[in-house]
């Protein structure tokens, strides 16, 4: 193997958590790991962002900047990462620029080095005030990593991946990340695609992020690694394969024989499985891991749609009593992926094209209802779509010669008010500008997490001067 280099991301604690648990891994479950995974030599941790912050506040309790500083605290020798969808930062809805340049200050304040900085449809307008406020906010360990969401259509070929890296490049970012979540990228076309970004984009550092889901990661990885992929994403081994990434230790074994020299220390990684082991088993008994998630589904490959689409129509076929539509709808959603100009098939729009195409096809005429998700989309609403969208259906929605206008990037530019406002709602219950942002990005989970602490606070308070 030509390759004697490859560096590891471990997931555990972020995306390993949100694929295989809903992301319902509480702080205290592994603060006991964390200079052990200090020691392991890894790439990076990721271990924030995602839905990780919604999380916190929605379910665990947890203020999600507190657990952020005290991984820092406990893992002062690992770069630290997060994943952060560009201008919707952690969630769906776009914000203004200086919500998005404050959220990117104060995850680096805290103690983030890697902001993995991403859009669904690969609309680069869409992350680059969060590549700006990386820059400005940088220090010496700071690392912007611009993402790509991978997917495959009839315009997303090897060129059009390799005019997106450069465009990345010529952006500002330090390294550049493939984003497979559907996991659906096979050997072969990692191997097209890694041979071809390095070749257009020189010594970059390229990250392939992928997950076992329809059985491929593995076989994927290895094409990549033979092709030259600097750092891959995998997981300690007892929370890998399933809905999440590959296994840590297993990639480890497999490139050590290879003569591949990884950084990793394998007395730590396993230390790390073995600490993690007793923790997956206590929530497969709980129920809250679903051993569904831990097979291999291979439905993916076969429908070309990811398979959280798949259940998701499914389902909602079963509720409307029209399960006989299935292999109806199934093909009615190529049809209306082309028509928005084959976007990728990643939330939002996986559901959006998915129940487009059941009620297409309920109606028994092409876009007889248009949902409000789709006419936004045609506005511009989302950013821009990778290809051309049917000229007849935008002119259904927008009017004859109906173009998109894209009021999104001119309101983005509107700053000053959020902030302002988000405070004034807050009131005493603020304490930190890291409140504000939390209270911006999910104000009901946030003002009920707020009004907890308060509550415990002063419970506290008593307490204390009974005591004396
Ligand atoms: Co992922």
């Amino acid at each position: 193997m030509e390759q004697r280099k490859v560096q590891f991301t471990e997931t555990v604690l972020r995306d390993a958590n949100q694929s295989l648990m809903a992301t319902r891994l509480p702080y205290s479950d592994y603060k006991g790991i964390l200079s052990t995974m200090d020691q392991a030599g890894y790439y990076s941790v990721e271990c924030w962002g995602g839905a990780t912050f919604d999380s916190c506040l929605r379910y665990l309790g947890e203020d999600p900047w507190e657990r952020l500083r005290n991984i820092r605290e406990n893992m002062p020798n690992t770069r630290l990462q997060m994943l952060l969808r560009g201008q919707n930062l952690l969630g769906y809805k776009h914000y203004h620029d200086d919500v998005v340049e404050k959220f990117v200050e104060l995850s680096i304040k805290n103690g983030i080095d890697i902001i993995r900085i991403f859009d669904a449809l690969n609309d680069f307008r869409n992350i680059k005030t969060a590549l700006e406020a990386t820059k400005k906010y940088a220090n010496e360990r700071t690392i912007a990593s611009g993402c790509i969401s991978y997917t495959q259509s009839p315009v997303h070929t090897v060129s059009k991946y390799v005019e997106m890296c450069k465009e990345l490049k010529t952006m500002g970012f330090d390294t550049i990340c493939l984003k497979d979540m559907a996991g659906t990228m096979s050997p072969q076309e990692a191997e097209g695609l890694i041979k071809g970004i390095k070749d257009a984009i020189g010594d970059m550092p390229i990250i392939l992020h992928t997950h076992c889901t329809t059985g491929m990661a593995y076989m994927t990885l290895l094409a990549a690694i033979q092709s030259g992929v600097d750092v891959i994403d995998t997981a300690t081994s007892c929370f890998s394969n399933g809905t999440s990434q590959a296994a840590t230790e297993t990639l480890f074994y497999a490139l050590k024989q290879y003569g591949v020299e990884t950084g990793l220390n394998e007395e730590a990684i396993n230390k790390v499985n073995d600490y993690f082991k007793p923790i997956k088993q206590k929530y497969i008994d709980s129920g809250l891991i679903n051993p569904k998630s831990m097979g291999t589904d291979s439905q993916a490959l076969v429908y070309k749609v990811p398979g959280g689409m798949l259940s998701n129509m499914i389902a909602n076929l079963k509720d409307l009593n029209a399960m006989d539509k299935f292999d109806e709808a199934l093909t009615e959603i190529p049809a209306v992926r082309k028509d928005l100009g084959y976007p990728p098939l990643v939330t939002p729009l996986s559901q959006m094209v998915g129940n487009q195409a059941v009620t297409n096809v309920l109606m028994g005429e092409r876009y007889k209802q248009i949902s409000k998700e789709i006419k936004n989309y045609f506005k511009g609403e989302y950013g821009i779509a990778p290809a051309p969208v049917s000229r007849e259906l935008a002119e259904k929605i927008l009017g004859e010669g109906g173009k998109p206008v894209d009021c999104r990037i001119e309101d983005s530019k509107r700053t000053g008010e959020d902030f302002a406002a988000a405070r004034e709602a807050l009131g005493d219950l603020c304490r930190s500008e890291e409140d504000v942002m939390s209270y911006i990005c999910f104000p009901d989970q946030a003002r009920k997490f707020f009004e907890e602490r308060k509550a415990k606070e002063e419970n506290m308070a008593v307490y204390t001067i009974e005591e004396a």
